[in-house]
């Protein structure tokens, strides 16, 4: 049955489009059901052979799988050291776990606005931030698309600071045809059901530190030190040492095997992602009002989401707007993020950084993530493309 929505008629699809949809197929299920046969259903051979192929993958030296990128920022800050009476700088226009990691060391977050151009951290922003008891940053790369990651690194290395990445939506992402994963001290993935590559739930730290990469390795899994696991010694197979305090962040077998599979899909899930965003791009083009996702000459975008920018003073009601026409079209969408200071268990503090963050605060009032997945058909992107159209045109004031 068709609508009425804002004088326009819209005829609302009879299933729904999610806003993502995660493609795992009968290899995943596969792989998985090999794992559960073989009994070794936890940390086993396959956590180490899947953080060995994202390492030959993003072409890094070592890369830690861990139960969650939120696992993963927390246990990499504490391999940093980080604690109480140092001062992390992320950007406002991130998820709750970038801050939550730094909140949990007892260290001081510092909010800091983006650059419009890629919705990451902004250089001058960064450096504007730093005071003398400044110890990380973590740069987002946002979206699926670099930050300007070597200007970062290249700030922090000048004032001493390290660089912790936050890409979580960022897997195979490059900058000059290089992977993201080996610019900061460390980076972080995620592999969450809507990234771009999934295990359920589950995460990558990346380093090209050695040093650093042992701390991961012992802090992920109760301190217990591998050398002190004197398991064919003269004390016996159940004598260990705990060595540090440490925590249980490690992936699984399960998992571990379920990505592997994904790891060998990567390519082809970018692509088609890829692919979708350039419809969308050029199906747009000729609208007024709106700002479309580029991808910047130096890089190479991952297209984890595709956000719209939707100007409310030549759109009337904005992306809002464009949320009710979507929805009213069996049609999900998202908004990526609400700034870090909006949040209530972070008012107290976010206050500071009120009216100090103008293209954050921007950027926010204007932005809808379309849907984005590697098995949306052709007619699925038709329907997002004609509600877009459709919503925006009716619209225009
Ligand atoms: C920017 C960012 N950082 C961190 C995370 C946390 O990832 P995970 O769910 O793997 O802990 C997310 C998840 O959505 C994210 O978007």
């Amino acid at each position: 049955m068709s609508q009425e929505i804002q004088g326009r008629k819209f005829i609302p699809r009879e299933d729904i489009l999610p806003f993502f949809k995660p493609d795992v197929g009968e290899d995943e299920i596969a792989a998985v059901s090999d794992v559960l046969r073989s009994g070794w259903l936890t940390f086993g051979p396959k956590v180490g052979e899947f953080g060995a192929a994202c390492a030959d993958y993003l072409g890094v030296p070592c890369a830690l799988p861990v139960a969650s990128c939120t696992a993963g920022l927390f246990l990499t800050l504490k391999a940093m050291n980080v604690g109480e009476g140092d001062e992390v700088i992320l950007p406002a226009m991130t998820f709750i776990a970038t801050l939550t990691a730094v909140i949990h060391c007892g260290a001081t977050p510092i909010l800091a606005d983006l650059d419009p151009e890629n919705l990451g951290l902004d250089p001058a922003a960064f450096e504007k931030a730093i005071t003398p008891r400044t110890k990380v940053v973590i740069p987002v790369h946002m979206a699926g698309h670099p930050c300007r990651i070597e200007e970062i690194v290249a700030i922090a290395k000048r004032h001493k600071i390290k660089v912790m990445e936050d890409a979580a939506h960022s897997f195979g992402a490059a900058v000059g045809g290089k992977r993201i994963g080996g610019f900061g001290d460390a980076t972080v993935f995620s592999f969450y059901a809507t990234k771009c590559i999934t295990t359920g739930d589950g995460g990558l730290i990346t380093t090209s530190d050695q040093a650093m990469a042992d701390q991961l390795n012992l802090l992920s899994f109760h301190g217990m030190d591998g050398n002190a696991w004197q398991r064919y010694g003269d004390k016996g197979r159940w004598y260990y040492e705990v060595v540090a305090i440490g925590y249980k962040f490690h992936l699984g077998d399960p998992a571990a095997a379920m990505g592997m599979v994904q790891l060998s899909r990567a390519d082809g899930f970018m692509a088609r992602r890829a692919q979708v965003a350039r419809r969308f791009n050029k199906a747009f083009a000729s609208l007024p009002g709106l700002i479309l996702p580029k991808e910047a000459a130096w890089a190479t975008h991952a297209w984890h989401l595709y956000v719209l920018r939707l100007d409310a003073e030549v759109i009337k009601d904005g992306r809002d707007g464009l949320i009710a026409d979507l929805g009213a079209n069996n049609i999900g969408s998202s908004v990526h993020f609400i700034p870090l200071h909006h949040h209530p268990a972070f008012a107290a503090e976010g206050a500071a950084f009120a009216g100090q963050l103008p293209e954050t605060e921007k950027y926010y009032d204007s932005a809808v993530s379309l849907p984005l997945f590697p098995s949306m058909s052709d007619q699925d992107i038709e329907d997002v493309i004609t509600v877009v159209i459709q919503s925006v045109k009716s619209r225009i004031i």
